[in-house]
């Protein structure tokens, strides 16, 4: 196992490349299940879940190929059940169980377990793949979904206790394009994410209308075809180095992002004081750490709103922001490992009931610290950029699932960073 060494102090400065995706390309992958012809995906981050994806695109029967950042991938002939050894280690993996049950009449996926961001249930998605004609069983921890005579077009609403499932609506969007007849998904997810992979899908000839909205109308068809893609731009990377500069930057610049998905991490930046300049095709930004920066209260929701993946990152960077500020999380009300971490390394914070009361000091202290979860340990490293001393997060695996080649990014813009052997 890796861990990475931060020696506290240095200055964010120069430009990076923001990679494609991971929370587009994962769906995106599964989608290729939907057809035998090749799919080829461009931009498709090298971290390990999308590795997990496609080993269990390849368990599953599919053949895949990886040049750098493009994954040709082309499922003939292809088992119904995905192998457990690795489902388990991504939740992620529940995503294979639309288009497996679209394409093959069957399909049987582990329940995936909890994590430490909380309880990760799958009802919403089991809701609307139902309402198409699915049968649901439970055997010995996995989901065994039957459609023997094929999927039919319904009306169903994705609306959970916490709101929209992204995962849920890209599931029923997937089986959705085989069924026969319309249907309409009511309370769907409206992340970039979920339009990248109706885009995606509508390129391999399905009929998708209002995927980024609330409300997403799939006229089934009777087969998909293969398609190119290239996945969109990673918004939570791109955020998480947004607020690195915020922190430790004199002028960070971000290439390859996309303004368009980044207007609420962008107007939390500025509300704490700091300030993001894009290019006018809005695919390039600067973030200029401010002269004065303030705490402000922050409230994750549903995109458009503030999104939850960047709610530790926030934390980090206002744990030394002068003032009070308060965050709660409503999409995952126990999303805050982070703050007993940031605590050992000198930060004022107090959590309950899904709310974190965060009291800026003026720097924090290096401490040997656990990674637990990817966005969490994302805001370890960047708390560790203004430490005094040397930080060493442990776990770097945690890391490595959904940033690409994060030291050498950090390296790349200044910063005193080391992966050594744990
Ligand atoms: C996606 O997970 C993302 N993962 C998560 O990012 C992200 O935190 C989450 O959406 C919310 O934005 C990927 O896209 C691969 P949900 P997903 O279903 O789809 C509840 C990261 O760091 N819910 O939108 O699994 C659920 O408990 C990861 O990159 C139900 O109640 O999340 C949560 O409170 C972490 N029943 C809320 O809905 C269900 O059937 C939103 O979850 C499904 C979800």
């Amino acid at each position: 196992m890796d861990k990475l060494l931060v020696h506290g102090g240095a200055t964010l400065r120069g430009a990076i490349n923001i990679s494609g995706s991971k929370n587009a390309s994962l769906p995106i992958l599964a989608a290729a299940l939907l057809t035998a012809d090749d799919c080829i995906i461009g931009r498709v981050p090298d971290v390990s879940d999308t590795n997990y994806m496609i080993q269990i695109l390849s368990a599953l029967g599919a053949s895949v190929e990886r040049a750098s950042g493009t994954v040709r991938i082309s499922c003939g002939e292809l088992a119904v059940e995905a192998p457990y050894e690795l489902v388990r280690r991504m939740r992620a993996s529940i995503c294979v169980m639309g288009p497996l049950l679209a394409r093959k009449g069957r399909a049987v996926v582990s329940l995936p377990g909890g994590c430490v961001i909380g309880d990760r249930p799958v009802d919403l998605h089991l809701r609307g793949l139902e309402a198409l004609g699915a049968k649901v069983a439970f055997e010995g921890g996995n989901i065994i979904l039957t459609a023997p005579t094929g999927l039919r077009g319904a009306n169903v609403d994705l609306c959970g206790s916490h709101g929209p499932t992204v995962l849920g609506t890209d599931n029923v969007m997937m089986a959705a394009t085989l069924a026969e007849g319309l249907t309409i998904i009511e309370s769907a997810a409206a992340e970039p994410e979920v339009l990248d992979l109706a885009n995606f899908l509508n390129a391999m000839g399905a009929k998708i209308e209002g995927a980024g909205t609330r409300r997403i109308v799939i006229e089934g068809v009777s087969q998909l075809h293969g398609a190119q893609h290239t996945v969109i731009p990673d918004r939570i990377e791109a955020g998480t180095f947004m607020a690195a500069a915020a922190l430790a930057g004199e002028g960070v610049t971000l290439r390859r992002v996309c303004r368009d998905h980044l207007t609420a991490i962008t107007a939390a930046l500025v509300k704490a004081g700091h300030r993001v300049d894009y290019n006018p095709a809005g695919d390039v930004c600067t973030v200029h750490r401010g002269e004065d920066p303030q705490g402000c209260d922050l409230v994750t929701a549903p995109y458009p709103g503030y999104p939850t993946d960047m709610q530790a990152q926030m934390t980090a960077l206002l744990a030394t922001t002068p003032g009070l500020s308060v965050i709660k999380d409503t999409i995952f009300p126990q999303r805050f490992m982070h703050c007993a971490e940031l605590k050992r390394m000198g930060a004022d914070i107090t959590v309950d009931n899904g709310t974190a009361v965060v009291r800026g000091v003026a720097q924090l202290s290096a401490a040997p610290v656990m990674a637990s979860d990817l966005r969490a340990s994302a805001a370890l490293v960047l708390a560790a950029l203004t430490a005094k001393g040397t930080t060493a997060i442990h776990r770097l695996y945690h890391i490595d699932r959904g940033y690409e080649h994060i030291d050498e990014k950090l390296l790349l813009l200044g910063a005193d960073v080391e992966r050594v052997r744990d």
